[in-house]
């Protein structure tokens, strides 16, 4: 059948997505799959339908994508689609409310505070020490996260952060290390750890600058290493994922692990983590688009 490779949208991640979907378009296509590029913000999803389409593979990250809209409007129009569901999308879409599930489901997570201004984030930060890291909550790709080294900036973090989302979150820094989890049909792949080259794997480090350093396998012991997966396995399970997602977590300095978040429509550029763990299991960046198409099925 024809496939449809959704990418673009109106998000902040656009230019990601766009980077994103078009590896995945030529990696369906180099495969004899009839695929081909459609970009929400230039039509509507119905035409979908009139243009033939059987199923789609999702790869729009970010707000009005990645958030579980598209998977509804998909849903309604009775065309399978790649990735998680309308739940699965809206929670892992919110850092805040991705936390408190994972919390109250026994996973570990970095303390953190919502704060509503920049009184309650100098607040958070006495609380919580220097640094700290400001985020949005429905963010992806690190837009608007700022890591608050002093207080003479909590304004200007404020400002930063608040400039994209209502919610706020003010989180703990964990020491140790960057690390992520891809998790394939529900099935923990290789760890990867991230070593950028800036304060913190932001936007540059993941897709422009080349001096990001990436491990995978990670370097974790093999107990860790399977603690990490067994903890990301659940924490995919918790949210009702299915298909595909990432789980990003750090480790402190003593080793103790914390997850993040997760990303339910994960990076498929050239720089992105999914497959590089992916060929750490031998399957080639084409082989893995294939599978997550199959898990439409
Ligand atoms: N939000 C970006 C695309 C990622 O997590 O890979
Ligand atoms: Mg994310």
């Amino acid at each position: 059948g024809k496939v449809a490779v959704i990418m673009g949208g109106h998000s902040n991640e656009r230019e990601v997505s766009l980077m994103s979907g078009g590896g995945v378009l030529a990696a369906l296509q180099s495969r004899g799959v009839d695929a081909h590029a459609f970009d929400p913000a230039a039509k509507p999803l119905a035409a979908l339908r009139d243009e033939g389409f059987d199923r789609a593979f999702l790869i729009l990250h970010g707000r009005g994508g990645e958030d579980g809209t598209i998977q509804g409007a998909l849903e309604f129009l009775g065309l399978p689609y790649t990735g998680c569901g309308v739940m699965a999308s809206a929670i892992a879409m919110d850092k805040w409310r991705t936390k408190l599930l994972w919390e109250a489901a026994g996973l570990p997570v970095p303390e953190y505070r919502i704060v509503e201004n920049a009184a309650e984030l100098r607040r958070a930060a006495d609380e919580l020490g220097l640094p700290l890291f400001v985020k949005p909550a429905h963010e992806g790709s690190s837009v608007g996260v700022v890591k608050l080294k002093s207080l003479d900036d909590c304004e200007a973090a404020w400002a930063e952060a608040s400039k994209h989302d209502a919610i706020v979150l003010a989180e703990r820094n964990i020491a140790g290390g960057e690390f992520t989890c891809a998790v394939l049909d529900g099935k923990a792949l290789s760890t990867v750890r991230i070593i950028p080259a800036t304060e913190f794997y932001d936007y540059e480090a993941k897709y422009i600058r080349d001096d990001t350093e990436y491990r995978c396998p990670a370097g974790l012991s093999d107990a860790d290493e399977a603690l990490a997966r067994q903890l990301s396995e659940k924490a995919y399970r918790v949210l009702g994922a299915s298909g595909w997602a990432r789980i990003d977590f750090l480790t402190d300095t003593d080793g103790t692990i914390y997850l993040l978040e997760a990303n339910t429509a994960p990076g498929m550029t050239s720089h992105s983590l999914f497959p590089m763990a992916a060929r750490e299991a031998g399957l080639s960046y084409e082989d893995l688009v294939l599978k997550v198409l199959d898990t439409t099925l």
